[in-house]
């Protein structure tokens, strides 16, 4: 049975990327469309979206169409283009007013407003296409409230009478939580019965709440996450409703796309290399290296960091600890980040301290960061909490060992090296301290002294697999489940 999918999603690789739900929403949406799906896309047209080589069409039927917000009228276009490597059309909503910003997220007033146009652009789209979703896919806040819409302001319109709706969530942190007088100019007028009163009584309206209120699913990135999401130390103050709503909640692990991510064939990276033969790796190490201005040695280890710098991200785990290591040990320590200035401020200090052993690359490349992946031989990610990750799953596949936090989708794809019985592909620290980082980082250093121990821990490493072609099967299955 073939079926109809869309997937909603404020960021798509290669068009907009701040964060893996840029990766995770491309890579959906190639591999749906290898099972018999028909998979549409949308997303935001961003002044910042990248359109680097690719075609762009204008939909002619969904030009200058007007959506009433409480009385004001905002109009949007939509174009599309195919998602680069699969035959899967990607719509755009066009509406400069709204997304040419500079940037793909605001602090701005209207902020509410560019995502609840996602929103019914989407289910406006669809029914000038005459194309009835048996499944929309929303992708956290910025998406979460579809499924609202569909009982209140679309219950009409018999299109959508066997849709039903998944919201995923990538990272709770982040609910689209406003103030409740945007509710009227979000078009739910009469349907103030349908808002969580509560809320609405201490003036807050937010979004992902409602997405959690009406999905006929809801799931997040890894099986650890959605566990931590129903205790208070996770959930955000949505603890008790996700707790409420549990028979229909999941956790489905990210896969990674090895056509983008595979040391074997990587075009970014210099060398290539496989698990039966290493030396490339080391050529990408010295590369790295010469290229970051440091000096090489094959003996002294490599760590790495790539990161959006932010407290979810865990790095002031390292204020204590990392300069006693840096005067202590020999290592070298590649670090590529952008994101809050505490971080930044700590990153470049160490840089300005030791300049031949740490250097932080403060921007965004993803040369740079699949260089990183290779060159390096430790990964670093000590998150606070961690819905999936992705770099540390990248970090399997290039035989980089990741040192990780007992959270999340690290605690799902990472396990503790055990020397005896040649068990394990990193090194995991349980309680979110410094020494629990540092003793982690001694435990690897270990490793690393006994060449027998660091070839079985890559060996097990680049064995592991999170193929999209694997994981999205899970999807399949959740939309079954939903169906
Ligand atoms: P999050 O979505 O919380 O940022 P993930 O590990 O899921 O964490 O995904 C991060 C993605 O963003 C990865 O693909 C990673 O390579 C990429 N990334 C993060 N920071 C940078 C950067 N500064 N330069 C290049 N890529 C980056
Ligand atoms: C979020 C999470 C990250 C996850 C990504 C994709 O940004 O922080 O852990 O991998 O979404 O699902």
């Amino acid at each position: 049975m073939p079926v109809n999918i869309a997937i909603v999603s404020s960021e798509i690789v290669p068009f907009a990327k701040t964060g893996g739900l840029a990766d995770v929403a491309g890579a959906l949406g190639k591999y749906l469309s290898l099972h018999n799906c028909d998979v549409r896309l949308f997303t935001p047209m961003y002044d910042v979206t990248s359109r680097g080589g690719i075609e762009f069409h204008p939909v002619e039927f969904l030009e200058d169409i007007e959506i009433s917000f409480g009385g004001e009228s905002i109009p949007f276009s939509v174009e599309t283009a195919t998602l680069p490597g699969s035959e899967t059309e990607v719509y755009f909503i066009d509406s400069p007013g709204l997304y040419d910003r500079g940037k793909i997220y605001t602090d701005d007033g209207d902020e509410y407003l560019r995502f609840a146009l996602l929103s019914r652009a989407v289910l406006e789209s669809c029914q000038r296409m005459g194309w009835a979703p048996d499944v929309i896919h929303c992708n956290d806040w910025q998406s979460a409230l579809i499924p609202l819409y569909l009982r209140t302001l679309y219950a009409w319109d018999t299109l959508f009478a066997d849709t039903k709706t998944i919201l995923t969530i990538h990272n709770l942190a982040y609910q689209g939580a406003f103030r409740s007088s945007i509710v009227d100019h979000l078009g739910f007028g009469e349907n103030h019965s349908f808002l969580h009163q509560e809320d609405l009584r201490s003036g807050v309206f937010n979004y992902m709440k409602h997405g959690v209120m009406y999905a006929n699913a809801i799931s997040t990135v890894s099986e650890t996450y959605a566990r931590e999401i129903q205790t208070p130390e996770y959930g955000e103050g949505m603890q008790d409703m996700l707790r409420h709503r549990s028979d229909a909640l999941f956790g489905i692990v990210n896969g990674v796309d090895y056509d983008e991510w595979n040391p074997e064939d990587d075009p970014l990276i210099p060398f290539h290399y496989n698990p039966e033969d290493l030396e490339g790796k080391g050529e990408n190490k010295k590369n790295l290296l010469e290229r970051l201005e440091l000096p090489y040695n094959p003996d002294v280890p490599v760590f790495g960091i790539v990161s959006r710098l932010v407290y979810q991200k865990g790095f002031d785990l390292f204020y204590n600890i990392m300069e006693p290591f840096l005067r202590h040990v020999d290592f070298r320590l590649c670090v590529l980040g952008s994101g809050a200035e505490e971080y930044e401020q700590f990153f470049q200090t160490l840089n300005d301290r030791y300049p031949e052993k740490v250097c932080f690359y403060g921007g965004y490349s993803n040369e740079l960061a699949h260089l990183i992946e290779a060159g390096s031989d430790i990964f670093l990610m000590p998150s606070r909490y961690e819905p999936c990750g992705l770099n540390q799953i990248y970090s399997l596949k290039y035989g980089t060992i990741p040192i990780v936090r007992q959270t999340g989708g690290l605690a799902d794809t990472v396990q503790h090296f055990n020397p005896a019985t040649g068990e394990g592909n990193g090194f995991v620290f349980e309680h979110f301290t410094s020494q629990g980082l540092a003793w982690a980082i001694e435990q690897a250093l270990q490793a690393w002294e006994d060449r027998d121990q660091w070839d079985q821990l890559i060996q097990n490493a680049m064995s592991a697999n999170w193929s999209w072609e694997r994981q999205v099967e899970k999807y399949l299955e959740l939309y079954e489940w939903v169906l």
